[in-house]
Protein backbone atom coordinates (compact mmCIF):
# COMPACT_ATOMS: atom_id res chain seq x y z
CA UNK A 1 0.00 0.00 0.00
CA UNK A 2 1.47 3.37 -0.48
CA UNK A 3 1.88 5.81 1.95
CA UNK A 4 -1.13 7.97 0.99
CA UNK A 5 -3.31 4.90 1.27
CA UNK A 6 -1.94 3.95 4.67
CA UNK A 7 -3.01 7.22 6.11
CA UNK A 8 -6.23 7.26 4.54
CA UNK A 9 -7.16 4.09 5.87
CA UNK A 10 -6.01 4.52 9.53
CA UNK A 11 -7.71 7.71 9.86
CA UNK A 12 -10.81 5.84 8.27
CA UNK A 13 -10.49 3.08 11.19
CA UNK A 14 -9.80 5.57 13.40
CA UNK A 15 -12.86 8.02 12.83
CA UNK A 16 -15.10 4.61 12.82
CA UNK A 17 -13.67 3.54 16.35
CA UNK A 18 -14.58 6.89 17.53
CA UNK A 19 -18.31 6.90 16.13
CA UNK A 20 -18.38 3.51 17.68
CA UNK A 21 -16.93 4.42 21.28
CA UNK A 22 -19.22 7.09 21.06
CA UNK A 23 -22.21 4.55 20.08
CA UNK A 24 -21.55 2.75 23.16
CA UNK A 25 -21.14 5.43 25.71
CA UNK A 26 -24.46 6.12 24.77
CA UNK A 27 -26.33 3.33 24.64
CA UNK A 28 -24.67 2.79 28.05
CA UNK A 29 -26.33 6.48 29.26
CA UNK A 30 -29.80 5.59 27.48
CA UNK A 31 -30.14 2.12 29.62
CA UNK A 32 -28.82 3.90 33.35
CA UNK A 33 -31.44 6.59 32.73
CA UNK A 34 -34.15 3.93 31.24
CA UNK A 35 -33.67 1.86 34.37
CA UNK A 36 -33.65 5.11 37.53
CA UNK A 37 -35.67 7.99 36.02
CA UNK A 38 -35.37 11.04 38.41
CA UNK A 39 -37.13 10.95 41.61
CA UNK A 40 -37.99 13.70 43.12
CA UNK A 41 -39.99 17.06 42.28
CA UNK A 42 -39.74 16.32 38.59
CA UNK A 43 -40.79 12.84 39.22
CA UNK A 44 -43.63 14.40 41.19
CA UNK A 45 -44.38 17.00 38.60
CA UNK A 46 -44.67 14.44 35.69
CA UNK A 47 -46.26 11.61 37.72
CA UNK A 48 -48.34 12.98 40.50
CA UNK A 49 -51.24 15.55 41.09
CA UNK A 50 -49.97 16.51 44.20
CA UNK A 51 -50.94 19.90 45.53
CA UNK A 52 -48.14 21.89 44.48
CA UNK A 53 -48.31 24.46 47.68
CA UNK A 54 -47.94 21.23 49.98
CA UNK A 55 -45.52 18.80 50.94
CA UNK A 56 -46.42 15.33 51.36
CA UNK A 57 -43.92 13.07 54.35
CA UNK A 58 -46.34 11.34 55.72
CA UNK A 59 -46.45 8.55 53.05
CA UNK A 60 -47.24 6.39 56.26
CA UNK A 61 -50.71 7.30 56.72
CA UNK A 62 -51.91 8.46 52.97
CA UNK A 63 -49.49 7.31 50.07
CA UNK A 64 -50.30 9.24 46.62
CA UNK A 65 -51.71 6.99 43.58
CA UNK A 66 -49.61 7.90 40.22
CA UNK A 67 -51.45 9.81 37.76
CA UNK A 68 -51.04 6.86 35.38
CA UNK A 69 -52.60 4.54 37.66
CA UNK A 70 -55.08 7.21 38.29
CA UNK A 71 -56.12 7.33 34.15
CA UNK A 72 -55.83 3.07 34.14
CA UNK A 73 -58.23 2.86 37.28
CA UNK A 74 -60.96 5.56 34.83
CA UNK A 75 -60.39 3.19 31.99
CA UNK A 76 -61.22 0.18 33.47
CA UNK A 77 -64.21 1.31 35.04
CA UNK A 78 -65.27 2.74 31.74
CA UNK A 79 -64.43 -0.89 30.06
CA UNK A 80 -66.90 -2.02 32.89
CA UNK A 81 -69.59 -0.43 32.64
CA UNK A 82 -69.60 -0.98 29.09
CA UNK A 83 -70.31 -4.79 28.87
CA UNK A 84 -70.90 -5.23 32.77
CA UNK A 85 -71.62 -9.40 32.71
CA UNK A 86 -68.21 -9.48 30.55
CA UNK A 87 -66.65 -7.65 33.11
CA UNK A 88 -67.60 -9.77 36.27
CA UNK A 89 -67.71 -12.90 34.21
CA UNK A 90 -64.48 -13.10 32.29
CA UNK A 91 -62.43 -9.97 32.26
CA UNK A 92 -62.63 -9.66 36.43
CA UNK A 93 -60.82 -13.17 36.57
CA UNK A 94 -58.16 -12.32 34.38
CA UNK A 95 -57.00 -8.93 35.52
CA UNK A 96 -57.49 -10.75 38.74
CA UNK A 97 -54.81 -13.69 37.56
CA UNK A 98 -52.20 -10.63 36.69
CA UNK A 99 -52.51 -9.11 40.64
CA UNK A 100 -52.20 -12.22 42.37
CA UNK A 101 -49.37 -13.35 40.19
CA UNK A 102 -47.44 -9.95 40.07
CA UNK A 103 -47.56 -10.00 44.22
CA UNK A 104 -46.53 -13.65 44.80
CA UNK A 105 -43.39 -12.64 42.98
CA UNK A 106 -42.89 -9.47 44.58
CA UNK A 107 -43.05 -11.35 48.37
CA UNK A 108 -41.72 -14.24 48.24
CA UNK A 109 -45.02 -16.04 48.04
CA UNK A 110 -46.63 -18.61 46.04
CA UNK A 111 -49.95 -17.79 44.77
CA UNK A 112 -51.70 -20.53 46.20
CA UNK A 113 -51.60 -19.15 49.69
CA UNK A 114 -52.76 -15.66 48.67
CA UNK A 115 -55.31 -13.96 48.48
CA UNK A 116 -56.14 -9.89 48.04
CA UNK A 117 -58.10 -8.38 50.47
CA UNK A 118 -59.64 -4.47 50.79
CA UNK A 119 -56.60 -3.36 53.79
CA UNK A 120 -54.69 -5.03 56.70
CA UNK A 121 -57.52 -3.69 58.70
CA UNK A 122 -59.85 -5.88 57.22
CA UNK A 123 -57.56 -8.91 57.28
CA UNK A 124 -56.27 -8.64 60.77
CA UNK A 125 -60.31 -8.89 61.76
CA UNK A 126 -60.75 -11.89 59.26
CA UNK A 127 -58.27 -13.64 61.22
CA UNK A 128 -58.97 -12.71 64.59
CA UNK A 129 -62.65 -13.55 64.45
CA UNK A 130 -62.43 -16.78 62.40
CA UNK A 131 -60.06 -18.71 65.51
CA UNK A 132 -62.02 -20.18 68.54
CA UNK A 133 -61.15 -19.19 71.97
CA UNK A 134 -61.44 -20.63 75.22
CA UNK A 135 -61.06 -19.47 78.79
CA UNK A 136 -57.16 -19.17 79.88
CA UNK A 137 -56.33 -18.08 76.26
CA UNK A 138 -54.55 -15.00 75.69
CA UNK A 139 -53.29 -12.79 73.14
CA UNK A 140 -49.79 -11.04 73.28
CA UNK A 141 -49.37 -7.65 71.89
CA UNK A 142 -46.29 -4.66 72.81
CA UNK A 143 -47.59 -0.78 74.32
CA UNK A 144 -46.31 1.87 71.85
CA UNK A 145 -46.00 -0.37 69.21
CA UNK A 146 -48.69 -2.98 67.93
CA UNK A 147 -51.07 -0.73 65.85
CA UNK A 148 -53.78 0.74 67.85
CA UNK A 149 -56.60 -0.44 65.26
CA UNK A 150 -55.33 -4.13 65.35
CA UNK A 151 -55.30 -3.29 69.19
CA UNK A 152 -58.87 -2.56 69.83
CA UNK A 153 -59.45 -5.94 67.44
CA UNK A 154 -57.87 -7.96 70.16
CA UNK A 155 -59.87 -5.91 72.83
CA UNK A 156 -63.22 -6.68 71.08
CA UNK A 157 -62.15 -10.55 70.60
CA UNK A 158 -60.78 -11.17 74.06
CA UNK A 159 -64.26 -9.25 75.31
CA UNK A 160 -66.33 -11.90 73.88
CA UNK A 161 -64.72 -15.00 75.21
CA UNK A 162 -64.86 -14.60 79.15
CA UNK A 163 -61.64 -15.93 80.39
CA UNK A 164 -59.75 -14.37 77.93
CA UNK A 165 -56.43 -11.85 78.17
CA UNK A 166 -54.04 -9.81 76.87
CA UNK A 167 -50.57 -9.99 77.96
CA UNK A 168 -49.35 -6.37 76.87
CA UNK A 169 -45.70 -6.02 76.71
CA UNK A 170 -42.92 -2.92 77.06
CA UNK A 171 -39.94 -2.56 74.35
CA UNK A 172 -39.01 0.25 76.15
CA UNK A 173 -36.65 2.97 74.25
CA UNK A 174 -33.28 3.41 73.08
CA UNK A 175 -33.92 0.14 71.27
CA UNK A 176 -30.05 -0.85 71.22
CA UNK A 177 -30.06 -4.33 69.60
CA UNK A 178 -32.16 -7.02 68.37
CA UNK A 179 -32.37 -8.57 72.12
CA UNK A 180 -33.97 -5.64 73.38
CA UNK A 181 -37.10 -6.64 71.58
CA UNK A 182 -36.16 -10.62 71.65
CA UNK A 183 -35.71 -10.11 75.44
CA UNK A 184 -39.29 -9.22 76.35
CA UNK A 185 -41.24 -11.52 74.02
CA UNK A 186 -39.32 -14.35 75.33
CA UNK A 187 -40.18 -13.62 78.48
CA UNK A 188 -43.50 -13.06 78.05
CA UNK A 189 -44.04 -15.92 76.30
CA UNK A 190 -41.99 -18.14 79.22
CA UNK A 191 -44.17 -16.41 81.71
CA UNK A 192 -47.65 -16.91 79.79
CA UNK A 193 -48.25 -20.40 78.61
CA UNK A 194 -51.79 -19.20 77.84
CA UNK A 195 -50.74 -16.97 74.57
CA UNK A 196 -52.36 -18.25 71.72
CA UNK A 197 -51.70 -15.82 69.23
CA UNK A 198 -48.85 -12.61 69.11
CA UNK A 199 -49.48 -10.03 66.53
CA UNK A 200 -45.62 -8.99 65.12
CA UNK A 201 -45.33 -5.50 63.21
CA UNK A 202 -43.06 -6.35 60.59
CA UNK A 203 -42.50 -2.37 60.23
CA UNK A 204 -43.83 -0.30 63.19
CA UNK A 205 -46.42 2.47 62.55
CA UNK A 206 -45.98 4.84 65.42
CA UNK A 207 -42.22 3.89 66.27
CA UNK A 208 -40.71 3.00 63.17
CA UNK A 209 -39.12 0.41 64.11
CA UNK A 210 -38.06 -3.29 61.89
CA UNK A 211 -38.73 -6.03 64.12
CA UNK A 212 -36.47 -8.71 64.13
CA UNK A 213 -39.24 -11.03 62.18
CA UNK A 214 -37.65 -14.13 61.72
CA UNK A 215 -36.50 -14.34 65.53
CA UNK A 216 -39.79 -13.31 66.46
CA UNK A 217 -41.59 -15.77 64.19
CA UNK A 218 -39.50 -18.78 65.65
CA UNK A 219 -39.60 -17.83 69.28
CA UNK A 220 -43.32 -17.43 68.87
CA UNK A 221 -43.52 -21.40 67.20
CA UNK A 222 -40.84 -22.76 69.72
CA UNK A 223 -43.98 -22.14 72.25
CA UNK A 224 -47.04 -23.26 69.55
CA UNK A 225 -48.10 -19.61 69.89
CA UNK A 226 -49.81 -18.37 66.54
CA UNK A 227 -48.14 -15.46 64.73
CA UNK A 228 -50.01 -13.10 62.81
CA UNK A 229 -47.78 -10.38 60.94
CA UNK A 230 -48.77 -7.12 60.38
CA UNK A 231 -46.86 -6.10 57.67
CA UNK A 232 -48.97 -2.99 56.30
CA UNK A 233 -45.69 -1.24 55.76
CA UNK A 234 -43.51 -3.76 54.77
CA UNK A 235 -44.04 -4.17 50.82
CA UNK A 236 -42.26 -1.55 48.81
CA UNK A 237 -39.80 -0.66 52.12
CA UNK A 238 -38.58 -4.46 52.97
CA UNK A 239 -37.92 -7.03 50.02
CA UNK A 240 -39.78 -9.71 51.31
CA UNK A 241 -39.50 -13.48 51.43
CA UNK A 242 -43.09 -14.15 53.25
CA UNK A 243 -43.46 -18.09 52.10
CA UNK A 244 -40.20 -18.32 53.81
CA UNK A 245 -40.80 -16.76 57.54
CA UNK A 246 -43.23 -19.47 57.97
CA UNK A 247 -45.77 -17.31 60.14
CA UNK A 248 -49.35 -18.44 60.52
CA UNK A 249 -50.96 -14.68 58.63
CA UNK A 250 -49.19 -12.35 56.59
CA UNK A 251 -50.53 -8.93 56.05
CA UNK A 252 -49.61 -6.41 53.81
CA UNK A 253 -50.75 -3.12 52.81
CA UNK A 254 -50.10 -2.34 48.87
CA UNK A 255 -51.46 1.08 49.08
CA UNK A 256 -49.04 3.09 51.07
CA UNK A 257 -45.32 1.59 49.26
CA UNK A 258 -46.39 0.53 46.78
CA UNK A 259 -48.41 3.60 45.71
CA UNK A 260 -51.31 1.10 44.28
CA UNK A 261 -54.82 2.93 44.60
CA UNK A 262 -56.56 2.55 47.98
CA UNK A 263 -58.39 -0.76 49.57
CA UNK A 264 -55.73 -3.18 48.46
CA UNK A 265 -53.65 -5.03 50.68
CA UNK A 266 -52.56 -8.50 50.45
CA UNK A 267 -53.47 -11.88 53.03
CA UNK A 268 -50.84 -14.92 53.19
CA UNK A 269 -52.35 -17.70 54.83
CA UNK A 270 -50.14 -20.82 55.88
CA UNK A 271 -51.82 -24.12 54.21
CA UNK A 272 -52.71 -25.50 57.72
CA UNK A 273 -55.08 -22.69 58.25
CA UNK A 274 -56.38 -22.18 55.27
CA UNK A 275 -59.23 -24.93 55.29
CA UNK A 276 -61.20 -22.86 57.94
CA UNK A 277 -60.37 -19.24 56.95
CA UNK A 278 -63.74 -17.67 56.13
CA UNK A 279 -64.37 -13.93 54.89
CA UNK A 280 -66.21 -11.98 57.70
CA UNK A 281 -69.38 -11.32 54.75
CA UNK A 282 -70.97 -15.13 54.08
CA UNK A 283 -71.32 -15.25 50.47
CA UNK A 284 -72.12 -17.69 47.46
CA UNK A 285 -68.65 -18.92 47.55
CA UNK A 286 -68.99 -20.27 51.33
CA UNK A 287 -68.68 -24.03 50.56
CA UNK A 288 -65.57 -23.30 48.02
CA UNK A 289 -63.02 -25.77 49.08
CA UNK A 290 -60.46 -23.07 47.91
CA UNK A 291 -59.45 -20.47 50.22
CA UNK A 292 -58.63 -17.92 48.01
CA UNK A 293 -62.02 -18.57 46.02
CA UNK A 294 -64.02 -17.55 49.43
CA UNK A 295 -62.69 -14.19 49.66
CA UNK A 296 -63.46 -13.57 46.49
CA UNK A 297 -67.23 -14.33 46.51
CA UNK A 298 -68.32 -10.80 46.81
CA UNK A 299 -70.22 -10.82 43.39
CA UNK A 300 -70.94 -6.79 43.23
CA UNK A 301 -68.01 -5.40 44.74
CA UNK A 302 -65.73 -2.56 43.11
CA UNK A 303 -62.78 -4.63 43.13
CA UNK A 304 -61.02 -2.17 40.55
CA UNK A 305 -58.13 -1.00 42.80
CA UNK A 306 -56.95 -5.52 43.31
CA UNK A 307 -56.35 -5.11 39.82
CA UNK A 308 -53.96 -2.38 39.39
CA UNK A 309 -51.72 -3.84 41.76
CA UNK A 310 -49.66 -5.33 38.60
CA UNK A 311 -49.58 -1.90 36.84
CA UNK A 312 -48.48 -0.29 40.11
CA UNK A 313 -45.62 -2.96 41.04
CA UNK A 314 -44.79 -1.96 37.00
CA UNK A 315 -44.27 1.62 38.13
CA UNK A 316 -42.50 1.09 41.39
CA UNK A 317 -40.12 -1.13 39.09
CA UNK A 318 -39.33 1.43 36.17
CA UNK A 319 -38.76 3.81 39.00
CA UNK A 320 -35.70 1.52 40.31
CA UNK A 321 -37.75 -1.05 42.46
CA UNK A 322 -37.06 -1.04 46.15
CA UNK A 323 -33.03 -1.30 45.28
CA UNK A 324 -32.81 2.22 43.93
CA UNK A 325 -36.09 3.73 45.47
CA UNK A 326 -34.85 2.70 49.30
CA UNK A 327 -31.55 3.39 49.27
CA UNK A 328 -32.61 6.88 48.08
CA UNK A 329 -35.31 7.44 50.70
CA UNK A 330 -33.14 6.53 53.67
CA UNK A 331 -30.21 8.67 52.12
CA UNK A 332 -32.52 11.37 52.37
CA UNK A 333 -34.14 10.74 55.66
CA UNK A 334 -30.57 10.53 57.61
CA UNK A 335 -30.09 14.39 56.26
CA UNK A 336 -33.24 15.54 56.86
CA UNK A 337 -32.84 13.87 60.73
CA UNK A 338 -29.63 15.12 60.87
CA UNK A 339 -30.57 18.78 59.24
CA UNK A 340 -34.26 18.58 61.60
CA UNK A 341 -32.50 17.84 65.02
CA UNK A 342 -29.94 20.09 64.79
CA UNK A 343 -32.59 23.40 63.65
CA UNK A 344 -35.17 22.21 66.07
CA UNK A 345 -32.29 20.98 68.95
CA UNK A 346 -34.23 17.93 69.41
CA UNK A 347 -33.39 14.03 68.80
CA UNK A 348 -34.27 10.93 66.84
CA UNK A 349 -36.21 8.07 68.72
CA UNK A 350 -33.74 5.78 69.98
CA UNK A 351 -33.65 2.98 67.56
CA UNK A 352 -30.47 1.51 66.34
CA UNK A 353 -29.69 1.99 62.93
CA UNK A 354 -30.16 -1.78 61.25
CA UNK A 355 -33.59 -1.61 63.07
CA UNK A 356 -34.94 1.48 62.12
CA UNK A 357 -37.32 1.93 59.16
CA UNK A 358 -36.05 2.33 55.68
CA UNK A 359 -38.62 5.16 54.57
CA UNK A 360 -39.94 6.45 58.31
CA UNK A 361 -38.02 8.43 61.09
CA UNK A 362 -39.28 9.94 64.30
CA UNK A 363 -38.10 12.58 66.21
CA UNK A 364 -39.05 15.10 68.68
CA UNK A 365 -40.45 18.20 67.78
CA UNK A 366 -39.09 21.59 69.53
CA UNK A 367 -39.61 21.38 72.71
CA UNK A 368 -42.15 24.65 72.79
CA UNK A 369 -44.18 22.58 71.25
CA UNK A 370 -44.80 20.67 74.35
CA UNK A 371 -45.32 23.78 76.03
CA UNK A 372 -48.09 25.04 73.91
CA UNK A 373 -49.67 22.08 73.79
CA UNK A 374 -49.83 21.43 77.38
CA UNK A 375 -52.41 19.02 77.79
CA UNK A 376 -51.93 15.12 76.80
CA UNK A 377 -55.52 14.78 75.48
CA UNK A 378 -55.12 11.82 72.39
CA UNK A 379 -57.36 14.48 70.54
CA UNK A 380 -54.28 17.07 70.60
CA UNK A 381 -51.89 15.80 68.02
CA UNK A 382 -54.59 15.25 65.39
CA UNK A 383 -55.37 18.77 65.97
CA UNK A 384 -51.70 19.63 65.12
CA UNK A 385 -51.53 18.01 62.22
CA UNK A 386 -54.90 19.55 60.84
CA UNK A 387 -53.22 22.97 61.83
CA UNK A 388 -49.83 21.96 59.91
CA UNK A 389 -51.90 20.65 57.15
CA UNK A 390 -53.31 24.15 57.24
CA UNK A 391 -49.77 25.47 57.28
CA UNK A 392 -49.30 23.37 53.91
CA UNK A 393 -46.74 20.38 55.72
CA UNK A 394 -48.05 16.66 55.49
CA UNK A 395 -46.14 14.39 59.14
CA UNK A 396 -47.70 12.71 61.66
CA UNK A 397 -47.45 13.96 65.40
CA UNK A 398 -47.69 11.32 67.96
CA UNK A 399 -47.61 11.74 71.54
CA UNK A 400 -45.75 9.44 73.76
CA UNK A 401 -42.90 9.53 76.63
CA UNK A 402 -43.57 12.77 77.75
CA UNK A 403 -42.86 14.52 73.94
CA UNK A 404 -44.49 14.86 70.70
CA UNK A 405 -42.81 13.02 68.04
CA UNK A 406 -43.04 13.58 64.53
CA UNK A 407 -42.86 10.74 61.78
CA UNK A 408 -41.42 12.27 58.69
CA UNK A 409 -41.97 9.60 55.00
CA UNK A 410 -39.95 9.71 52.07
CA UNK A 411 -41.27 8.29 49.01
CA UNK A 412 -40.29 8.92 45.60
CA UNK A 413 -41.91 12.26 44.76
CA UNK A 414 -39.85 13.62 47.79
CA UNK A 415 -36.15 15.23 48.04
CA UNK A 416 -34.51 17.52 50.63
CA UNK A 417 -36.21 20.64 49.93
CA UNK A 418 -39.70 19.27 51.34
CA UNK A 419 -37.64 18.67 54.73
CA UNK A 420 -35.89 22.27 54.87
CA UNK A 421 -39.90 23.46 54.17
CA UNK A 422 -40.96 21.17 56.82
CA UNK A 423 -38.14 22.54 59.23
CA UNK A 424 -38.68 26.14 58.03
CA UNK A 425 -42.90 25.76 58.99
CA UNK A 426 -42.62 24.11 62.24
CA UNK A 427 -39.96 27.39 63.39
CA UNK A 428 -42.40 29.80 62.17
CA UNK A 429 -45.58 27.70 63.70
CA UNK A 430 -43.90 27.63 66.86
CA UNK A 431 -42.99 31.22 66.72
CA UNK A 432 -46.18 32.60 65.64
CA UNK A 433 -47.81 30.55 68.06
CA UNK A 434 -45.41 31.98 71.37
CA UNK A 435 -46.86 35.22 70.26
CA UNK A 436 -50.25 34.72 69.87
CA UNK A 437 -50.22 32.77 73.72
CA UNK A 438 -47.73 35.91 74.80
CA UNK A 439 -50.29 38.48 73.64
CA UNK A 440 -53.15 36.37 75.21
CA UNK A 441 -51.35 36.83 78.50
CA UNK A 442 -50.54 40.46 77.87
CA UNK A 443 -54.29 41.38 77.74
CA UNK A 444 -55.47 39.12 79.94
C1 LIG B 1 -48.83 -1.17 61.31
C2 LIG B 1 -50.19 -0.91 60.73
N1 LIG B 1 -51.11 -1.88 60.81
C3 LIG B 1 -52.34 -1.72 60.30
C4 LIG B 1 -52.68 -0.57 59.64
C5 LIG B 1 -54.07 -0.42 59.09
O1 LIG B 1 -54.01 -0.29 57.71
P1 LIG B 1 -55.35 0.05 56.90
O2 LIG B 1 -55.83 1.36 57.42
O3 LIG B 1 -54.94 0.12 55.50
O4 LIG B 1 -56.30 -1.04 57.18
C6 LIG B 1 -51.76 0.47 59.54
C7 LIG B 1 -52.10 1.72 58.86
O5 LIG B 1 -51.36 2.64 58.74
C8 LIG B 1 -50.48 0.28 60.10
O6 LIG B 1 -49.56 1.25 60.04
Amino acid sequence: MANEEVTIFSTGVFVIAVYLIKLVLLMKKDTTSRKEPELGKPLREREFDLDEQSVFCNSGTYSCVPRRLVHRQIQLIKEREWNPFRWYKTTHHQLLEGSLNAVAQLVGAKKENLTLIDNTTTATNVILKNHKYFPGDKFLVVNQHTYPAVWKQVEVVARETPGVGIVDIDIPFPIRSKDDIIGPYAKALKENPGIKIAIVDHITSNTVTQMPLQELIDLCHLHDVIVVVDGAHAPGQLQLRVEEYGADYYVGNLCKWLMTPRSVAFLWVHPKHQSTLRPLVTSHMEYMDNFRERFYSFMTRDLIPHFLVKDAIEFHKELGGIDVIVPRSSGILTKAVDMLSKSWQTRELGICPELRAPCMRMLAFPSELNEIYKYSDPGFCRELSEDLCEEGIHVKCFYFDGKIWCRISCNVWNDMDDFEKVRDVILKFVREKKERIKKRTLTQ
